[in-house]
């Protein structure tokens, strides 16, 4: 699939803009359209229902190791600084980036790639920092610039080795701090390059009017921390024994340095997390359930291929904290052949986190974590000081529960179904003759309209019965009327933004009182008695 086509039919078709695209946009933002708020919605629904409120607490489904709970909450962006230091981010979640002295640019580290060359007697190391595609055209054509060639003149460039990151370039001792032999990705002299740095992805913010550091906040990099300190307050108030989960949706944000891939990387995007509390003994039986379980809602809603794959993390790969985590990872059209990219992860934290709260930053020493100390032997970042463990009052035990969290993007999920979902196929027109469709075969329950409804021309009392029609199926389902330009027409705007249903009023309904029903994907087209429209509809998309 053709990564551009399908960002060209999302802004023609209203499902995303670049944010502030008038004053000539802002990188990293983007806006959903009138169609991708309806798509992002449902994603976010299908979550919602699917994980908290359709969960059944009385039955444990195939493969839990118990019954269970799941509730939901709502938490706040901008939430007190010291759960940042206490979680772990005011230290320690940067990313690490360099900055270019003569373009003035800045880039991040595992980003900046480039390849050793020699020509006219100099060997330079040339970067780019372009999406992986355009990389080798962008090398080559930096390479020609440098040495003042011309493309006729390419055999004179002598690439060494493939293609690296900065971070494995091997330098001489001379070249220690100054990158001598790099010319940067937008850079025309050599050695430009400043060591990396690290550099933090929290958005600051200062809350009320006095504007001192003191008053300094973040917006939240994740909607987990939220749900961490409002354990004991959910405990308390709900009735909810362990194991239970809780669930939310909300805004994160993160200074990227390099957003890019369309939404993929976003600095302003939507979480879909579960925190689950469970006994310490239960917790791998459910670190499996939840890995498979989230995996399977993917599956469920259309991303059935190859494209989607579960991919458990190395030894070396897990957080400190953590004794096991899985990625579950989409072949987005925008990456190398066989490369994939997170939609969610999956991941066993252990008791880090309400420890964390409870005691303060912690740190892993040995096999063990400590509260990590200050230079004068205090904790460096203290906790709440509040009691975060749990009693059971049927084993009369008292635990400090683990935490599984199954953490997914309802941005990346949306860029997923939408690539998944996106097809050319051929399908004949008004005169029978067969063209290329683009039709979105996006699950009906994603899809941002249900049905279309139309009647099959502007007269003969045919508009009267199709609006009769659409108004009772808006009680139930988000439908569309359009009775603007052939009909063949009508089916196409559908097809293109995943439309499941059309619905035609047409010369027979004034005589039998049916309609015509045509579906997106197989084209079949079968009628149905105008009364019997909505149960129809109902069997077709809530199937
Ligand atoms: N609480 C754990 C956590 O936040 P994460 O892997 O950093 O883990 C979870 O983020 C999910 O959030 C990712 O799998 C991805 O879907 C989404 N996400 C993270 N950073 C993102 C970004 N910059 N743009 C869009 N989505 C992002």
């Amino acid at each position: 699939m053709d990564m551009d086509k399908l960002v060209s039919l999302c802004k023609r078709r209203g499902f995303l803009f670049q944010s502030s695209e008038i004053y000539g946009g802002l990188n990293g933002f983007w806006d959903y359209g009138p169609l991708g708020v309806e798509l992002k919605r449902n994603i976010k629904e299908a979550w919602w229902r699917d994980m908290i409120t359709g969960h059944d607490d009385l039955a444990a489904p195939a493969g839990a190791p118990d019954v269970f709970q799941m509730v939901g909450l709502d938490s706040t962006i901008i939430m007190h600084p010291q759960i940042w230091k206490c979680s772990g981010h005011y230290d320690l979640f940067h990313d690490f980036m360099v900055d270019c002295r003569e373009s003035k640019k800045r880039y991040r580290y595992d980003q900046v790639r480039g390849r050793w060359l020699s020509a006219k007697g100099k060997e330079i190391f040339v970067c780019t920092s372009v999406e992986a595609s355009q990389e080798d055209a962008d090398l080559q054509q930096r390479a020609l610039k440098f040495f003042n060639l011309r493309g006729k003149d390419v055999d004179q460039l002598a690439w060494k080795g493939e293609t690296i990151t900065l971070a494995k370039l091997e330098r001489q001792p001379s070249d220690e701090g100054s990158y001598s032999a790099v010319l940067g990705p937008d850079a025309k002299e050599l050695g430009t390059l400043t060591e990396p740095r690290e550099f933090n992805l929290m958005f600051k913010t200062i809350v009320g009017a006095m504007g001192t550091e003191e008053d300094a906040a973040f917006l939240r990099p994740e909607t987990a921390q939220g749900i961490f300190v409002n354990f004991k307050n959910v405990v308390d108030s709900s009735r909810v024994n362990v194991p239970f989960g809780i669930g939310q949706i909300g805004k994160s944000f993160r200074n990227e340095i390099t957003p890019r891939n369309f939404t993929f990387r976003s600095r302003e995007f939507e979480q879909m997390e579960i925190e689950f509390f469970c006994h310490p003994s239960q917790s791998p039986q459910w670190y499996q359930y939840w890995r498979d379980r989230r995996f399977r809602w993917y599956t469920d809603l259309g991303l059935a291929g190859e494209r989607l794959r579960l991919r458990d993390h190395d030894q070396d790969e897990l957080s400190h904290y953590s004794c096991g985590t899985a990625d579950i990872e989409y072949a987005f059209p925008f990456l190398p052949p066989g490369e994939f990219g997170e939609l969610e992860g999956v991941a066993h934290r252990g008791d880090f986190d309400l420890r964390s709260h409870m005691e303060g930053k912690l740190v892993r020493q040995g096999e063990t974590l400590v509260v990590e100390q200050g230079a004068d032997g205090k904790p460096r970042h203290r906790g709440s000081g509040k009691d975060l463990t749990y009693y059971n009052e049927i084993t009369r035990e008292r635990f400090l529960p683990h935490v599984i969290e199954p953490s997914a993007g309802a941005d990346r999920a949306t860029l997923a179904f939408l690539c998944e979902a996106y097809h050319e196929d051929q399908a004949p027109d008004e005169k029978g003759e067969m063209q290329t469709r683009l039709v979105l075969r996006l699950h009906p329950r994603l899809a941002p309209y249900k049905a279309a409804v139309f009647p099959l021309v502007k007269k003969d009392g045919m508009p009267e019965v199709a609006q009769r029609i659409y108004r009772d199926l808006k009680s139930q389902f988000t439908v569309y009327y359009d009775d603007k330009g052939a009909v063949g027409r009508r089916y196409r705007r559908q097809d293109e933004i995943g439309t499941p249903v059309c619905i035609t009023v047409d010369g027979q309904t004034l005589i039998d009182n049916t309609v015509t029903f045509r579906d997106r994907d197989s084209l079949k087209q079968w009628r149905v008695k105008v009364d019997e429209c909505r149960a129809e509809l109902g069997k077709k998309v809530m199937a």
